[in-house]
């Protein structure tokens, strides 16, 4: 089999099993991932069937969905993998992609990527951010049953897994907490240029929703 015909196959497969999701990691994200990680990785001149595995495999299983069992992903990925005649190392490279940029260890470091996942963490990144990352968090809000804005509410700097995840705070508190924390987190130049656009946007969003609030506009 081609490797384009790998990545299409695994491409389908995806489609089928994130298709019903509404937690965030609908099929779409996934397709915008992978299409921002290829652009990415081509500038970076990092090895594009990794990358595009990777990106494709990244959220077929998420760890906050399987009681923080951050290994059900990887390995789900590998089994897919195991029907193609493909060098072990790219398997491994993808598995252990899909381990490290999904790893929320409390007060930990962050595991050291490989270029492909550095590309891989910063495209699903990119997606949290701009017009599509305000639309997904009011969406992953509203699915969890949270309110958009609480002027009571602050926002709280989550150092541990556990507190990010166990947190119900409004949906507006999302951006402090993450979203507009993710432009000085970008690993490589072309997405951080990305992201500083997308980081601009969200802030004028959000001035523009608290004008809104105070009947300003
Ligand atoms: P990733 O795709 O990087 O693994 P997450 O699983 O953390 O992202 O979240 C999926 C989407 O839901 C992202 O766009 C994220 O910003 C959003 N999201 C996660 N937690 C919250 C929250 N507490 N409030 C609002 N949106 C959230
Ligand atoms: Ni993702």
């Amino acid at each position: 089999m081609s490797q384009n015909s790998i990545i299409l196959s695994t491409a389908e497969y995806v489609r089928k099993l994130l298709t019903e999701d509404k937690s965030g990691h609908d099929w779409w994200h996934v397709y915008r991932v992978w299409n921002m990680a290829r652009k990415i990785s081509i500038k970076e001149d990092a090895d594009l069937l990794i990358v595009e595995l990777a990106a494709l495999l990244h959220d077929i299983a998420d760890w906050k969905f399987h009681d923080g069992d951050i290994s059900i992903g990887p390995e789900k990925a590998k089994e897919w993998l195991d029907q193609y005649d493909l060098n072990n190392e790219v398997k491994d490279s993808v598995s252990r992609i899909i381990r490290d940029i999904s790893f929320r260890g409390a007060n930990e470091e962050p595991p050291p990527l490989t270029l492909e996942g550095k590309v891989v963490q910063d495209a699903d990144r990119l997606d949290a951010m701009g017009a599509i990352g305000i639309a997904r968090a009011f969406s992953y809000g509203g699915n969890a049953g949270r309110i958009i804005y609480d002027p009571d509410i602050e926002p709280i700097l989550h150092d541990s897994a556990r507190s990010y995840l166990t947190n119900q705070g409004p949906s507006i508190n999302h951006f402090y907490e993450k979203l507009l924390l993710l432009k000085d987190l970008m690993n490589t130049n072309y997405g951080k240029q990305i992201a500083i656009e997308r980081h601009r946007f969200m802030k004028l969003y959000l001035d523009r929703f608290y004008e809104e609030w105070d009947g300003k506009l």
